[in-house]
């Protein structure tokens, strides 16, 4: 069985003090299960002090972007090494946001996703097309062509261990979200391409989250889609009030 994983994505918000307040909320409220992997993906500047204030409990600490070499001269980039040195266990590649305002390509996608696995990080690979695809009906196109894309070059055994995210964009910060009927049938032509790629092994052990304003109200019924394994979450990741539910949701 796969474990659900959900997963806050705080984007470029909250400072330190918040940062390390909402972490001390989370522990305070929710506790380790074998139902439901939990994890928080703040800013690089502040993985440091929201690793330290996680440390030994059950939440895990994920990246939200990293370069595709281990060290060198590229200015203002973080690598993968460093995030595992940092004590990151996930890192999210190729969110909607990257792809779209720094024009992140599959091909970049990709090399991050390779060089993810060879320093040990957990790769939670997100894909997802936009309104104007949806309404030309290019959603299955769109969506299989950045999986093969970011996945291209991977063996079935480190297949196995990554985590996709789909996100349609249209659904991303807006309160609109997927219906669980429309989530579930792409994350089950996913889930077949998968099995086309890596074998049927492979694909039923890779994790499928659903990502797109999920909240407390719409993750039950999400979360009991049976291609739906976890939540990608942003804006309700931001309090432990809204967060909380969504984990409780899973498990
Ligand atoms: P949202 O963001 O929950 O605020 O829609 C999700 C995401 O972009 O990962």
């Amino acid at each position: 069985m796969r474990k659900p994983l959900i997963a806050g994505n705080w984007k470029m918000n909250l400072l330190r003090d918040s940062s390390v307040a909402l972490i001390h909320q989370l522990l305070d409220k929710s506790k380790a299960s074998d139902k439901v992997e939990v994890a928080v993906c703040p800013p690089s500047v502040y993985l440091h002090d929201v690793g330290a204030a996680l440390r030994g409990s059950h939440i895990a600490l994920g990246a939200q972007n990293m370069y595709h070499t281990d060290e060198g001269a590229y200015t203002g980039e973080v690598s993968g090494k460093m995030l595992k040195d940092i004590g990151c266990r996930y890192v999210i590649l190729g969110h909607s946001e990257r792809r779209q305002l720094m024009g992140e390509t599959d091909t970049q996608v990709n090399q991050k996703v390779h060089a993810a696995l060879k320093v040990g990080l957990v790769p939670i690979v997100c894909v997802g097309e936009t309104l104007d695809q949806r309404e030309a009906g290019q959603t299955t196109t769109v969506v299989r062509t950045q999986c093969e894309g970011s996945l291209a070059g991977l063996t079935s055994e480190q297949a196995a261990g990554i985590v996709l995210a789909y996100e349609p964009v249209w659904a991303i910060g807006t309160g609109k979200t997927a219906s669980p009927a429309q989530a579930e049938e792409v994350h089950a032509d996913i889930r077949a391409l998968l099995t086309k790629m890596f074998g049927a092994d492979t694909a039923q052990k890779v994790r499928i989250q659903y990502g797109g304003s999920v909240k407390a109200d719409n993750a039950k019924e999400l979360l009991s889609q049976p291609n739906i394994d976890g939540a990608l979450v942003g804006g309700a990741s931001l309090k432990a009030d809204s967060f909380l539910p969504i984990i409780d949701a899973a498990g």
